[in-house]
């Protein structure tokens, strides 16, 4: 743990590498990847040995990238830029042009990347981040190995980063995981799921298993059920192709929620190992209850924003969204309720849900458990105990808080919800950094703990499928059927209501 910057608490890198961004002058690359590698070299992290090479269609010379990625570094890098120290990053960026399936691109970057190997000292050691459109994953990934860019002998390293989304069903999904397995071992290939890039995340891991007292009441004789929620103010933003095709199951469900759930639900591993925590996380998903066509029209629930207010603006419906069709049925919010068919979570319902153009943005996990038995305060005042609620706060507002009953001061009976409440910012300070950090740290150094196996990627898109198909089958829906601004369609406070329950936020 040994680093100059207390935001990274992480072991610097030692192997040389060359990092080659297939994608480089897309959003990703200028908003977390090129940030999170100044953070990373600010933080005292990246070895004596390293060089990064952007790829891409657009015409410029590595002059201009550099030009252009220094204009952008301030807006996202999150904290001052140290003009020397970004120099040292700066000098060691170059830029190819290339066309990602035409075969002449892969030649002239073997070359380029055999010649700066050799001048940036860098030992054959290669990481791919593909920051590109995923169609194109399988086919770089193929050409990049026809080349001869994956093999790894003398002892050197290939690895490869996929972005999401990995598949658009369950179909797609294992195509292209066999696709890829066959050019790559399965240790070289680094799936992306940048929600566990996020500290909070990676803390449940260690407020569940770092703490005795939570670890015996953490299951179903305790507790009553868990929610999470992944809310978004923003909307569809420049994003309408993409999203028009996917739709907010897709885009949030399969990876960033079900990591959520499986962090919360799995079982301790034997270490921090990458296999052995995967395995539990796979383990976990793997019990979720296949939904039956049934349970689909019962426990999932779709809608789509029309126009509304936020923060006292007006703000348009998604039909009036750029690339978005007029008459899209296309889903930006999803709530489901799931159970997971195990021992210690047999009958607790997890109520998961997602959405765009939501009141707030807010990602939290609320572990609400059951009520303590009401006889001792049946001759009080007291009308009902509520129960002991646990609140995982992700993002924005980080932190966890724990609700209790209390006794009102005074001399009757009374009995008030309080919360314990810990903040990171005021324990640790916000730390600057993109999320991307520890992901980019992790794949240079060969470690895969955060990253999605082959069979957690399969088994979310099989936790996913069965609703896909039945809202495929279905008749349009009416959208738009929730207000920007608001928390949603009814129908998803119905979800929680009949079961007498609510919704954390926005009830
Ligand atoms: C991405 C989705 O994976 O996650 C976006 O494609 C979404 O639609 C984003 O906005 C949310 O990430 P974060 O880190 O802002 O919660």
């Amino acid at each position: 743990m040994i680093t100059n910057d207390p935001g990274l608490e992480i072991e610097p890198l030692r192997e040389p590498c060359l990092l080659v961004i297939f994608g480089a002058d897309g959003d990703l690359t200028k908003r977390k990847l090129i940030p999170s590698i100044y953070n990373l070299a600010a933080a005292g992290l990246l070895p004596s040995h390293y060089a990064i090479v952007g790829l891409d269609r657009v015409p410029m010379t590595t002059a201009e990238y550099r030009d252009k990625i220094t204009q952008a570094l301030p807006d996202f890098a999150g904290r001052a830029v140290d003009q020397a120290l970004w120099q040292n990053v700066r000098d060691r960026v170059h830029y190819l042009i290339g066309d990602f399936q035409n075969p002449q691109s892969y030649r002239k970057l073997q070359e380029f990347l055999a010649e700066l190997d050799v001048e940036s000292r860098t030992g054959g050691n290669y990481l791919f981040y593909l920051a590109t459109l995923p169609g194109l994953f399988s086919e770089i990934a193929r050409r990049l190995g026809e080349w001869g860019l994956t093999t790894q002998r003398h002892g050197h390293w290939r690895r490869i980063v996929f972005e999401k989304p990995f598949g658009h069903d369950l179909e797609s999904a294992r195509a292209l995981n066999r696709e890829l397995q066959r050019v790559l071992a399965e240790n070289q290939i680094y799936r992306i799921d940048h929600y566990l890039g996020k500290e909070t995340v990676q803390n449940i891991l260690v407020f569940r298993f770092a703490n005795g007292i939570f670890e015996p009441v953490w299951n179903r004789r305790y507790i009553d059920h868990v929610q999470i929620t992944v809310a978004e103010s923003l909307g569809v933003e420049h994003r309408g192709r993409y999203y028009e095709a996917a739709g907010a199951l897709r885009d949030m469900v399969p990876n960033h929620v079900l990591q959520l759930l499986s962090f919360i639900a799995m079982e301790p591993p034997n270490s921090f190992d990458a296999n052995a925590v995967r395995d539990e996380k796979a383990k976990v998903l793997r019990g979720i209850v296949p939904l039956s066509s049934l349970d689909v029209l019962r426990c999932a629930v779709y809608g789509q924003y029309g126009e509304g207010t936020l923060g006292g603006k007006p703000v348009a419906g998604y039909r009036a969204e750029p690339n978005v069709a007029a008459d899209s049925r296309t889903e930006t919010f999803v709530a489901m309720k799931l159970f997971i068919d195990n021992w210690r979570w047999a009958d607790v319902p997890f109520y998961v849900r997602t959405g765009k153009r939501l009141a707030k943005r807010v990602t939290e996990i609320v572990v609400q458990f059951k009520s303590a038995p009401f006889m001792l305060f049946r001759k009080t005042a007291v009308e009902q105990l509520d129960p002991n609620v646990l609140v995982i706060r992700i993002q924005p507002d980080e932190g966890i808080s724990l609700r209790f009953d209390a006794k009102v001061p005074g001399p009757k009976v009374r009995i008030d919800t309080v919360d314990m409440d810990f903040q990171y910012a005021k324990y640790f300070g916000n730390a600057p950094s993109t999320g991307y950090e520890t992901l980019i740290h992790d794949c240079l150094a060969g470690d895969a703990t955060l990253f999605q196996r082959a069979d957690s990627i399969e088994v979310g898109w099989s936790v996913v499928q069965p609703v896909l198909d039945v809202w495929q089958s279905l008749p349009p829906p009416s959208f738009p059927n929730y207000n920007a601004g608001s928390w949603g369609p009814s129908e998803a406070h119905q979800l929680v209501r009949q079961d007498g329950r609510n919704w954390w936020s926005g009830g």
